[in-house]
Formats: C-alpha cells, sequence, structure tokens
C-alpha cells in the first residue's frame, strides 16, 4: 500500500477520542473472534498492551503464535524482528501483522548480511573455522538464517549463558550478534576474562582488530547496543542508592558491563518481571530496563517501590510507535477483508532462521 493511502487511513483516526478508539478496536476484536489473537510485548503503552490476549517477552509470544494455530491472524503489538519470529514459528496458513511496519529496533538494524558476512570470513579464515556464531532474538531473520546455516543459534537475554556455553564448547570461540553488552555481560559471566573478548567493528577494516587480537579472543562482540538499555550508567546506581538506602538495583543484561557490575541483580524481561511479583510488600526496586515495562510493574504492585534507574524516561520509541489508532486500522481492515501491513520472510530464509531458533530450543 502507497505511504500517501495510508497516510489518509491514519488521518481517519488521529480525531478519533480514547474512548471511540477502545470501542472501535473491542469491536473489531470480537468480530475476528479466535480467527485473531492480538500479543503484546511488556514495553507496549497501555492503551494498546490492554487489548492483548497475551502479554510476554519476545519468544514467548512467538511460541505462544505457533500454540494458536486456529489464529488466522497474529497481530504482534512489538517491533520488526519479533513479528519476523512470529512468522518463522507460525503456520503457513497464519499471517503475521504489524501495526507500523515503522516499529523497528535499532539494535537489530545495526548488523547487516553483508558486513557480517565480511566478519565471518576474516574471522572463519584466522581462526581455522573452529568458531560459532550465536545471534540474540533482536536481530532481523537474515542474521538468524546466516547462523542457523553456520551451525549456530539464537538465544535471548534469559538464555544467552546456557546458548553461549553450548557454542563455545562445540567452536571453542564464539561470534555474538548483534549486541556488544549482553556478549560481554553472558561471556564475563562464564569466566571469560573482559580481554579476551574483541569488539568487531564492522565499520572499520578488520572490525577494527589486530591479527593478534583476532587469533587470541575467545568471543568477538559485534558491535551494537540497545540505545535504551545503553542510557543507564553506574553513576544512576550510585544516585539510587544514596536517595533510597536499602533499595535493590536489578538491570537488564543489555545495560554496559560496568552498570550490570555495579547492580545487584542482572536479568531478562522475565526474570525482571518474575523478581519484583515474587518480592516482599515493602521491598524497593530501582530497575533498569524499559520505562512502560517499570511503570506498569509500579502500577500493578503499589505496596512495592518500583522506579527507573534513570529518572529521565528511558523509552524504546519504536515500540512507542504501535499506537491505538494503528491498531484500530489494523483490526477493521482485517474486518473489512483487508490485511494490511502483513510480515513475511521468504522461505529460504525462513528455513534457515527456524533452524537456529530449533537449536536454542533444543539446548536445555
Ligand atoms: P525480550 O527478548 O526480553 O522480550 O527483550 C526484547 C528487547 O527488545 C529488550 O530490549
Ligand atoms: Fe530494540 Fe532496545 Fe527497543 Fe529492545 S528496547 S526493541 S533492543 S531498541
Amino acid at each position: 500500500m502507497a505511504t500517501a493511502t495510508l497516510d489518509t487511513l491514519l488521518a481517519n483516526y488521529a480525531d478519533l477520542s480514547a474512548r471511540e478508539l477502545d470501542d472501535r478496536i473491542a469491536r473489531a476484536k470480537c468480530e475476528l473472534g479466535s480467527r485473531l489473537v492480538i500479543l503484546g510485548h511488556h514495553y507496549q503503552r497501555d492503551e494498546v498492551v490492554k487489548f492483548a490476549d497475551y502479554r510476554g517477552d519476545s519468544l514467548r509470544l512467538s511460541q505462544l503464535a505457533a500454540g494458536r494455530p486456529e489464529a488466522e491472524y497474529i497481530v504482534f503489538c512489538g517491533v520488526h524482528f519479533m513479528a519476523e519470529s512470529a512468522d518463522i514459528l507460525s503456520g503457513d496458513h497464519q499471517t503475521v501483522i504489524l501495526p507500523d511496519l515503522n516499529a523497528g529496533c535499532s539494535m537489530a538494524d545495526m548488523a547487516n548480511l553483508e558486513q557480517v558476512e565480511v566478519c565471518w570470513e576474516a574471522l572463519t579464515a584466522a581462526n581455522s573455522g573452529k568458531i560459532l556464531p550465536v545471534t540474540y532474538i533482536n536481530s532481523t531473520a537474515a542474521i538468524k538464517a546466516f547462523v542457523g546455516r553456520n551451525g549456530g543459534a539464537v538465544c535471548t537475554s534469559s538464555n544467552a549463558r546456557k546458548v553461549m556455553e553450548w557454542a563455545l564448547a562445540r567452536g571453542e570461540k564464539a561470534l555474538f550478534l548483534p549486541d556488544e553488552h549482553l556478549g560481554r555481560n553472558t561471556g564475563y559471566g562464564l569466566g571469560i576474562p573482559l580481554e579476551q573478548m574483541a569488539v568487531w567493528n564492522p565499520r572499520e577494516v578488520d572490525g577494527g582488530l589486530t591479527g593478534d587480537q583476532i587469533g587470541d579472543s575467545r568471543i568477538f562482540l559485534w558491535k551494537g547496543h540497545c540505545s535504551v538499555h545503553m542510557r543507564f550508567s553506574p553513576e544512576h546506581v550510585e544516585h539510587a542508592r544514596k536517595a533510597h538506602p536499602g533499595i535493590r538495583v536489578i538491570a537488564h543484561p543489555e545495560c554496559s558491563w560496568e552498570v550490570c557490575q555495579a547492580a545487584d541483580e542482572v536479568g531478562s524481561t522475565e526474570y525482571i518481571i518474575k523478581r519484583i511479583v515474587e518480592a516482599p510488600p515493602g521491598s524497593a526496586w530501582a530497575v533498569g530496563t524499559e520505562i512502560h515495562m517499570i511503570r506498569r510493574l509500579a502500577h500493578e504492585h503499589p505496596d512495592r517501590m518500583v522506579v527507573s534507574l534513570d529518572d529521565c524516561v528511558c523509552m524504546c520509541s519504536t515500540m512507542f510507535r504501535i499506537s491505538p489508532q494503528h491498531l484500530c486500522w489494523t483490526l477493521e481492515s482485517l474486518c473489512s477483508g483487508r490485511v494490511v501491513n502483513r510480515i513475511q520472510v521468504d522461505p529460504e530464509t525462513k528455513g534457515w532462521a527456524l533452524v537456529a531458533l530449533n537449536r536454542m530450543l533444543e539446548i536445555r
């Protein structure tokens, strides 16, 4: 669909009140019934996530989609790589939709296939092929497929440690894509010294590494990051402890190594939620992750203090692109028999990406 048409369509939704949007979304959802499943990532805003049949992290949501074969339409309120994963894991008869195609992930976009192939050629040549690639689920389907073709596996922030152990046991060395920080935090947690983890910068010749670094390093970290999680600093940790003595600091492993070292606990989205849900009333938490999830946790657990590690709002602006207007437009289009914003991974890429995803699921 041409952008002009899309803009005109959305303009029809711009003036609707929150109440009208709620009513129309609810009506369209009801009309589509079991033909539709709406998935909402933890970082989505309340006005959108309240319509989700399931709320979860990226992997859980994709698996849930695969477990609902009767749903013809999977509307993924999240970002592009998540909708791709849902398309890879769901059946051929299912259609995955991303309400706003501009909802990308800047981290996933930091590794493209050509750059990764150049890096891989250099690393495998220098290391006699004894290296396996691992990619964080926050990567494009093309990168997942590359990893599948080259004997590697996908990981999430919950299982990165196990997947990295698996890769190092089989390949001696690993290339970790596309998040430098999750890779470093995971490698360090496995006892690998910082000096044995080299950062490959795709914008420099030979990744900006010397021959010795390429030969001697154990883990190669792709130079990519999450701009949301990189906002947190060790000073924020210090400040939170001064402002609220006794507070526990919990950080997502996409935060820098320095922040993770300073925090009391480090864990994935699901881990953070579990810790706070199970925490005793009266406990206090400073959380280093996306603000919508933190605010929701605070709202749902008023007897615990849950604040962001940074007073300035750390919001994922691409997650925020999914608006009630986009959701309403998507669902009403489906009701009128029109599929908009379909995410469809080509069969070749899908096949290899699935190999990498399945390897992850088999690692215990
Ligand atoms: P999850 O894999 O935990 O859903 O996290 C996705 C993400 O984008 C974190 O920044
Ligand atoms: Fe990507 Fe960061 Fe947003 Fe997660 S929070 S979707 S890694 S930009």
